[in-house]
């Protein structure tokens, strides 16, 4: 991302309930053993703030730098720069998670491409817990227009849906600055991360509708998967 759209995004996530988020997330992970956690897809390092509040202290990997001094002045997390589909480190991982539609921002091929990879350093109980736009989402977003501002910082926001993406158009203005961005994410079906989750030597355990865990359906605009490694025999 750049530096003006990557401190926008950051300042407005900021007021977004991180809390609620990561009591999901733990929830999801139960009783298992969290004593090395990575997030994946970490950016500025909000979950990681609030996991921290929560009692965990997961590392951080991101391939985006400007993303990563974010996260830095945010926690003391250990942080990893890097891409979540070619990623390698010695240390093997007992929950991996990638929270708030990090695999939205990957296509098909490099979904299945990351599951592959992260299953590779999860420990052989491990597990990875993510969460996704659904169907939904295109269809809420689609032709969606939005204008924030604080104080010196504000954005304009245009998306529509071509395909199984969402593009957004954004219009970032941050201490003078000004910067066009254009974000693209694709909402994967749940057949298509069912998929990639079977070519991935991974075993989907649940799949819910965040932020609630409740049952998922076709109305759910986003849902949370969590699957463990496949048990040799
Ligand atoms: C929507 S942000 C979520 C950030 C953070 N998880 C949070 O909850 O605030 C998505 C992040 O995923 C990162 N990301 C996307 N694709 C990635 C990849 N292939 N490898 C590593 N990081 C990636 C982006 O750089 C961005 O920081």
């Amino acid at each position: 991302m750049s530096k003006v759209f990557n401190s926008i995004y950051d300042l407005f996530m900021s007021q977004q309930p991180y809390a609620k988020y990561a009591q999901c997330y733990l929830r999801a992970i139960g009783d298992r053993d969290c004593s090395d956690i990575l997030e994946a897809g970490c950016g500025s390092g909000l979950f990681i703030k609030a996991m921290n509040d929560l009692g965990l202290k997961p590392a951080g990997l991101d391939r985006d730098k400007q993303m990563l001094k974010l996260a830095k002045k945010r926690t003391s997390a250990h942080v990893y720069h890097g891409d979540i589909c070619s990623f390698s480190s010695e240390k093997r991982w007992d929950v991996i998670y990638l929270p708030l539609d990090v695999l939205n921002y990957l296509s098909r091929y490099q979904l299945k491409k990351a599951l592959t990879n992260l299953a590779l350093i999860l420990k052989e109980d491990g597990i990875i817990v993510f969460d996704v736009h659904g169907r939904k989402r295109a269809r809420v977003m689609h032709g969606a227009f939005a204008k924030e501002s604080i104080n010196d910082a504000q954005y304009l926001l245009k998306s529509r849906r071509r395909g199984s993406y969402l593009v957004y158009d954004v219009d970032s203005k941050f201490n003078g600055k000004q910067e066009k961005y254009r974000l693209k994410q694709r909402i994967h079906s749940v057949n298509e991360i069912k998929w990639a989750i079977r070519r991935s030597n991974l075993v989907l355990d649940d799949c819910f509708r965040a932020w609630d865990l409740g049952v998922p359906n076709r109305h759910a605009e986003r849902l949370l998967f969590v699957c463990s490694k496949k048990q040799r025999h």
